[in-house]
């Protein structure tokens, strides 16, 4: 059982994250896939991005929580969500953006590149990907939960084989340049 599988953990991170939200990321996101778009988001977690991104794209969302994929139904029955792993992204649809905030960094680095390598198989042609990570150059495990902080260049290193990377940027979500957001194409 992992943390975010825990009623009492996820209503302790729903407090701790209010307020946050990933409205400049998704702003940036629009200049890169076309209003409209089917979007897949992974991690939706209590679905704040979400419903920001439900204003511009055809949005599923998919969670490998089932309290949060619960909550978020029965708040929002009409939604698309999906119970997904973020490694092995179990679906036959191809959609034109996938898009994470602060979800990848929960993954081991082994992780994390498979789930590159399913994230190429289930874009479009020409398919965006958006995701933010913390920055930085350690890995921290809190109760169970894996951070992996990363830097551009080991970003970089990770997805450019397939996919070319069309814009990365530090960003503040806590602290100064605390964060890394990376808007890229399927090669
Ligand atoms: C920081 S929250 C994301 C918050 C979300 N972006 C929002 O707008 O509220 C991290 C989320 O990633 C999910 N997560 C962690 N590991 C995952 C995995 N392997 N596959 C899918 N989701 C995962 C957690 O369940 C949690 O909902």
């Amino acid at each position: 059982m992992g943390f975010f599988h825990e009623k009492e953990n996820v209503e302790k991170y729903i407090k701790m994250a209010e307020g946050f939200d990933g409205k400049e990321l998704i702003k940036e996101l629009t200049d890169f896939l076309p209003t409209q778009s089917s979007i897949l988001e992974i991690g939706i977690g209590p679905g704040v991005d979400f419903l920001i991104l439900e204003q511009y794209f055809q949005v599923t969302g998919s969670d490998n929580s089932q309290v949060f994929v619960d909550r978020f139904k029965q708040r929002h029955p009409s939604a698309n969500v999906l119970n997904l792993d973020a490694v092995s992204l179990k679906t036959e649809i191809k959609y034109q953006g996938l898009y994470s905030n602060k979800v990848l960094h929960h993954l081991s680095r082994d992780q994390l590149k498979q789930s590159i390598l399913r994230q190429a198989d289930i874009l479009q042609t020409n398919g965006i990907i958006c995701h933010s990570f913390w920055q930085g150059d350690k890995e921290e495990n809190m109760d169970g939960l894996l951070f992996i902080y990363y830097t551009m260049e080991q970003l970089q290193a990770l997805f450019q084989e397939h996919f070319q990377i069309l814009k990365m940027e530090q960003y503040q979500e806590m602290e100064p340049n605390d964060s890394i957001y990376l808007i890229a194409k399927k090669k």
